[in-house]
């Protein structure tokens, strides 16, 4: 299950599962169906908004009527809109694109939790993974900058890593990780990729694959950690 289906990460990842046998069924959760979606019975769409608790409860109740979800992959993702853009520096802090930011990437991914975690399977291993940033490590930050975008993923990988220790209470073979994909060239990033040497630069193809790869390396001793697109510990 892929929930920000739509997005240049989110439908690089359905590609991928889709053409990955140990994977019976993918369903894609999104605002918007992605484009060129097929219609299959090996596919699903549900539209669904994480910032609505009760379209995710609907979404929720349909998937657990096929059984238990073994991959849940949270996608979404908000940097800049229209009208919003990472801050340079403290004077350009505006509360309501502070919550607006802080909404999407930590309080959106933390309702999907809620609501999909427990489809996860307790006698099997089953793994939850939410797309956060390395720009969300404090220990990392060296450069300052884009205050809401860094407070919201540090906010995220607090409600993943908190979320990991109830979770392994009832799913002692669960996985509940948070996961930076790199820089990857999507709709997110594209305003701030010019500088950006194309050695470190996925195409979002090649991040689905760096990503799942990782996760496959995952176990139930890695829940609640924060992890590169190379399986490398990113530090809190
Ligand atoms: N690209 C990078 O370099 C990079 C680097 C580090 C981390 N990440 C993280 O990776 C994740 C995926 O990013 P991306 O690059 O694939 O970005 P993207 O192409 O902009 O996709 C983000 C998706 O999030 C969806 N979304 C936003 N608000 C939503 C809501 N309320 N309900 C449902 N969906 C919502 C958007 O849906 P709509 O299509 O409906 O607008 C969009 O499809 C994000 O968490 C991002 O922070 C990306």
């Amino acid at each position: 299950m892929v929930v920000g289906a739509a997005g240049g990460i989110g439908r690089a990842l359905i590609a991928r599962l889709q053409a990955d046998p140990r994977f019976g069924h993918t369903a894609a959760l999104s605002r918007h169906r992605p484009e060129s979606w097929p219609e299959n019975a090996a596919c699903s769409w549900r539209p669904v908004d994480i910032l609505d608790d009760a379209s995710l409860a609907g979404a929720a109740e349909h998937a657990g009527r096929h059984g238990p979800v073994t991959r849940i992959i949270v996608a979404t993702g908000l940097l800049h809109a229209h009208g919003l853009a990472p801050e340079k520096s403290l004077s350009a802090l505006d509360e309501a694109q502070m919550a607006r930011v802080i909404a999407v990437n930590a309080i959106g991914p933390a309702l999907v939790a809620k609501h999909f975690l427990p489809l996860t399977p307790r006698d099997q291993p089953g793994l939850f993974a939410a797309l956060s940033a390395r720009v969300g490590s404090i220990g990392d930050n060296r450069l300052g900058g884009w205050f809401s975008y860094r407070a919201s993923k540090a906010a995220l990988n607090q409600l993943i890593h908190t979320a990991a220790i109830e979770h392994r209470r009832t799913h002692p073979l669960g996985v509940c990780v948070a996961l930076h994909p790199g820089t990857v060239e999507t709709p997110l990033s594209v305003p701030f990729t010019a500088t950006i040497p194309k050695s470190r630069l996925f195409d979002p193809s090649v991040a689905a694959r760096h990503l799942l790869s990782v996760m496959d390396t995952l176990g139930p001793e890695n829940t609640g950690g924060f992890f590169a697109w190379d399986g490398a510990v990113v530090p809190w």
